[in-house]
């Protein structure tokens, strides 16, 4: 790889400890994939921050990397942590994890990395320009800014994207290269979207396409309606990146970078039908009743937030209801008095944190949701069973009937 000298030094170590581990790290993974040189990170978004996940050699890595002097460089933000920063408590999460997950954020702090934990960081301040280079780590992030945004972000590790903000660079390998970007199978949609959940199950659909395909593939997806909203196109980001690994799609007439490019020859057609059974699957009708409501996989935007609030003015809820998103969006919501309204049915909200990462494995029986995401992780991860509806009927199984 060739490196710039201020690269060349801080791989001496001439800018710190915390500085030569991260570019180590870069520039391990850029020999690893043939990246001929760094580019800089626009900003970069860091996987691997629920004390969950990471455990205690992660948070003695972090704050070592944080007592090494790492500062981050480019605007940086975190994935969602195991709890709600402020409202724990309230969540059902234990003193201990509560104390180790402050320390993994505190450390993050100390670099310069801003505490705003979400999935959705374009929806929190974060928001690349298209065309621009970032390292971002969170699946359904990841696609949403290769497709949505035309930003270029591989996706990338706890480590590597750590490594990023600590430097401002980024190996050039993935999906910075213009080749890897374009489409190479056509997905004919063949059926009726319109709930969240229709976009969550078509990325099931997509993602499992692919996965049996054995390659990595840009699918080029006709048949979807230009008037797609950001909500349903974050929900198919984090179905086809889940079920398929997809980093990116090209939608004509709503993802940037559709007008490049033409349909690709070889095709596939995705019916009503496969829907359907995408749906099913996700969906146990022999399970236990649903004692766990979650929205906001990935985070919900303000939209959504003021959807639930009309929802359920004036009810009240009777099982445990949490209402994921970002800090940012949050404040939002409590100046327009959403949070209020929502907060008096008895659902919670959980910022920071979401139904995947938080530590409530054994605590639930089934859950209700309408990501196709969530229903993934809650049974592999939490060993929950899955409720999966659209919006609506996702609220109205949270309330007193
Ligand atoms: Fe986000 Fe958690 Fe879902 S990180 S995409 S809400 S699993």
């Amino acid at each position: 790889m060739n490196l710039t000298p201020e690269e060349q030094s801080m791989l001496a170590g001439g800018q710190g400890e915390a500085v030569r581990t991260a570019m180590e790290i870069l520039a391990a993974l850029g020999r690893i994939y043939g990246a001929r040189r760094m580019i800089p990170a626009g900003s970069v978004q860091i996987a691997g921050v629920s004390y969950d996940n990471l455990g205690d050699a992660g948070l003695e890595w972090l704050t070592e990397m944080a007592d090494g002097g790492g500062r981050a460089r480019v605007p940086a933000a975190l994935n969602p942590a195991g709890m709600d920063l402020k409202n724990w408590r309230a969540l059902g999460i234990p003193a201990d994890f509560a104390d180790k997950q402050q320390r993994v954020i505190a450390a993050f702090t100390r670099m310069g990395v801003t505490p705003t934990c979400t999935c959705t960081p374009y929806l929190a301040g974060f928001l690349p320009a298209a065309g621009e280079s970032i390292a971002w780590a969170e699946s359904s992030a990841v696609c949403y800014a290769n497709s949505v945004i035309g930003a270029r972000t591989n996706r990338e590790g706890g480590p590597s994207a750590l490594a990023a903000a600590l430097t401002g660079r980024t190996p050039e390998y993935g999906m910075h290269l213009e080749k890897n970007r374009r489409p190479d199978l056509t997905v004919e949609v063949r059926a009726r979207l319109s709930d969240t959940s229709d976009f969550g199950a078509l990325g099931k659909v997509i993602g499992e396409r692919v996965e049996a395909l054995g390659r990595r593939a840009v699918p080029w997806i006709r048949g979807v309606d230009t008037a797609a909203t950001l909500e349903q196109l974050k929900s198919l980001c984090a179905s086809a990146a889940t079920f398929g690994g997809l980093a990116m799609f090209h939608i004509p007439g709503i993802t940037p970078e559709s007008a490049a490019h033409a349909p690709p020859e070889e095709a596939v057609a995705v019916t009503e039908e496969e829907l359907r059974a995408a749906r099913e699957s996700l969906n146990d009708r022999s399970a236990a009743e649903t004692d766990f409501v979650s929205l906001g996989c990935p985070h919900l935007s303000l939209h959504e937030v003021e959807r639930i609030a009309r929802l359920v003015d004036g009810k009240r809820t009777a099982k445990e209801f949490w209402i994921t998103t970002s800090r940012p969006v949050k404040r939002e919501a409590d100046r327009l008095g959403y949070t209020k309204t929502i907060e008096r049915s008895g659902a919670k909200f959980a910022v920071d944190t979401c139904c995947v990462v938080a530590p409530i494995r054994g605590r639930f029986r089934t859950m209700a949701t309408d990501s196709a995401k969530a229903c993934y992780y809650a049974a592999s991860k939490n060993r929950m069973a899955t409720r999966f509806l659209d919006f609506d009927s996702v609220v109205a199984e949270a309330l007193v009937k």
